[in-house]
């Protein structure tokens, strides 16, 4: 059944922002996760540890988990990192809470990760053993659950199998991407169908919607029915992967919210409070937001 609470997972700052293309200073990024902060989102992913050339916009990490100070850090403060480079400039921060991030498919590992899908796992395994002999919190990101870009649908044995090597290592939670949004509700309760059986239960994973084909509210519906209890969602619906043709914003954070309210599921968040923070960050940007739930309650 339904869960009592949900974890929301925030997004905005890492998925949100990696994809913009023009340059937003560091100052305000800072002042996105501080504002999402104190709208009641306790669990926000804040940045990436990738080479400057891959994710330019996510270039100033160091810089921002500086500002940042004790709100960057945390088991609650995710960062993305793909490999030990990434992991030493986190723990030099002082950081505790990392993201691995495999995908489902070859050429989604090809152009992403710049290694074969078999590889992925060779450079994940020293990073999530280092991480967790020193105590971080480990989440294990997979991409291109629903369908890839390139290869079309993906066998939902082959996300399964992905999902399950990544979760051997010992990541503590599993996000099941739906980089490019094709997924849908039927879909949804067949791979969890699918990873039950291979032993993966509900406790132990977050949904991760993108919605460019406006199903991320229906998917994550399909999730909650399973007892699926972390959703990951961007503030103002922001988000996209630069590595995925075709991919748009997350689930809008207020979308869930609202969502969530109509099913009495306790969530955290001042909706108000959020709902202010994604305008004046659509304000930074230079254009609205996404989210149906910020057009309807701005004002
Ligand atoms: P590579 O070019 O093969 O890396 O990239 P390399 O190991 O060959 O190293 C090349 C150079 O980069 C070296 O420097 C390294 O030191 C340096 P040089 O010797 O040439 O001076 N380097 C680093 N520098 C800083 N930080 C590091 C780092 N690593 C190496 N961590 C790599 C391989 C995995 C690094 C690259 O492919 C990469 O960073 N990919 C990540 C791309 C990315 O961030 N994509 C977006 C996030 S995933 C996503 O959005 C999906 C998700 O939202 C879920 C969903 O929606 O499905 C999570
Ligand atoms: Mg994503």
């Amino acid at each position: 059944g339904m869960p009592e609470k949900v974890t929301i997972y925030e997004v905005g700052p890492r998925d949100g922002l990696q994809n913009e293309k023009g340059v937003i200073p560091t100052a305000v990024k800072a002042e996105f996760v501080r504002r999402l902060l104190a709208a009641g989102l306790d669990t926000v992913e804040t940045t990436s540890f990738v080479p400057q050339k891959w994710v330019p916009q996510l270039g100033d990490a160091e810089e921002l988990v500086g500002l940042l100070g004790a709100d960057a850090k945390g088991l609650k403060r995710p960062v993305l990192v793909p490999n030990m480079r990434g992991l030493e400039r986190a723990q030099e921060l002082g950081l505790s809470s990392i993201a691995v991030f495999g995908s489902a498919t070859e050429t989604f590992a090809q152009k992403n990760l710049n290694r074969s899908h078999a590889e992925q796992f060779a450079m994940f395994e020293p990073v999530v053993e280092q991480a967790r002999q020193s105590g971080m919190w480990v989440r294990a990101y997979v991409s291109m659950c629903f369908g890839d870009p390139w290869e079309g649908e993906v066998a939902i044995s082959q996300v399964a199998e992905t999902c399950q090597r990544l979760m051997d290592m010992g990541c503590d939670q599993l996000s099941l991407g739906d980089t490019i949004g094709v997924g849908t509700y039927a879909h949804v309760h067949r791979l969890l169908d699918a990873l039950e059986k291979a032993g993966l239960s509900a406790d132990r994973i977050g949904v991760h919607f993108h919605d460019t084909y406006g199903q991320a509210l229906s998917n994550t519906m399909a999730a909650l029915t399973r007892g699926v209890s972390v959703v990951d969602a961007s503030a103002g619906g922001l988000g996209g992967c630069p590595y995925a043709q075709s991919a748009t914003g997350n689930l809008a954070t207020e979308d869930l919210v609202w969502t969530l309210q109509g099913l009495g599921i306790e969530h955290g968040v001042d909706l108000p409070a959020l709902v202010e923070t994604s305008t004046w960050m659509a304000e930074q940007l230079g254009r609205p937001s996404a989210s149906r739930v910020v057009k309807a309650l701005a004002g």
